[in-house]
Formats: C-alpha cells, sequence, structure tokens
C-alpha cells in the first residue's frame, strides 16, 4: 500500500492546529502509521531540504524548520500522496484553493504549515531519512 511523509512544521504546532490537520487526513479515510513529536536537528533538516540548497530561501527555510517541535507522520492508503496533497492544498497558500489546509490557515509561502511528499521516490526518501523501520505500526482496522 501506498504511504507518504507528513510533517506539521513549527508554525502548525504552535498555533495548535495537529488535532485539524490529522483529523483532515482520517476524516479522507486514510491510516495513519507513524508519528512522532520532535525537535529537528540542523542535519536532519538539510538532509531534508538538499533540493533547496542554493536558494535564496534555503537558509531561512532550514531555520524555520528547526524554531520548534514538529509533527511527523507517515499516512498510508490508495494514492495517498496525490490524495494528501489535495488536502494540504498548494505550497503558495494565496494559490491554495478553498477548502485546503493551506487555504484555510496560512497566507504565506514560508509559514506555510505543513509539508507532505509529492512522488513515490520522493515519499520513499522521507520515510527512510524520518523514521526507523521500527518506529512504522503496520495494522488494519477492525471496524
Ligand atoms: P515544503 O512543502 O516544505 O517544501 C519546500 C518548502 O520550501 C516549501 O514547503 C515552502 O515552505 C518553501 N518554499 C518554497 N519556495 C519558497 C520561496 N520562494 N520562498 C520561501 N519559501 C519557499
Amino acid at each position: 500500500m501506498e504511504k507518504t511523509f507528513v510533517c506539521i512544521k513549527p508554525d502548525g504546532v504552535q498555533r495548535g492546529l495537529i488535532g485539524e490537520i490529522v483529523k483532515r487526513f482520517e476524516n479522507r479515510g486514510f491510516t495513519l502509521v507513524a508519528a512522532k513529536f520532535m525537535l529537528v536537528s540542523r542535519e536532519l533538516a538539510e538532509k531534508h531540504y538538499a533540493e533547496h540548497v542554493g536558494k535564496a530561501f534555503y537558509n531561512g527555510l532550514v531555520n524555520y524548520i528547526t524554531s520548534g517541535p514538529v509533527f511527523a507522520m507517515v499516512w498510508e492508503g490508495e494514492d495517498v500522496i496525490k490524495g494528501v496533497r489535495q488536502t494540504v492544498g498548494a505550497t503558495k497558500p494565496i494559490e491554495a484553493a478553498p477548502g485546503t489546509i493551506r487555504h484555510d490557515f496560512a497566507a504565506k509561502m514560508d509559514r506555510n504549515l505543513i509539508h507532505a511528499s509529492d512522488a513515490i521516490p520522493t515519499a520513499e526518501r522521507e520515510i527512510a531519512l524520518w523514521f526507523r523501520p521500527e518506529e512504522m505500526v503496520e495494522w488494519t482496522s477492525i471496524t
């Protein structure tokens, strides 16, 4: 089953949006298979955002993700990568469709609340970077 990496960034945590965001993915029927509340080291931030090295916003991006606790998760489901990104909305909050997380709660690109993997290879790389295999919980709903 397809899996994706999702991270509620420090602004999402500080604004008390963890429950709201998790609820939206639960409502869509996706399955939570890993989660942790954590501080992000500079080393992890630099690996996670390696593709952005050299861009004007890179240092700000690393400072932002390391500025306070994040809520990192792995979600599973059919087409979960696409589905989660639909629910998250466009990277630029001003372009996010009404009803998406970024439309409803964010206004600025450099404070866009949440990260979600954009493709299968990215999801595999990010899950392996953020979670150890033993932190993943394989389970089936009994309801
Ligand atoms: P994220 O989904 O975490 O992936 C890369 C991040 O870079 C993105 O969300 C934004 O937070 C950030 N980002 C992308 N482009 C810009 C930009 N032009 N200015 C500031 N931040 C950006």
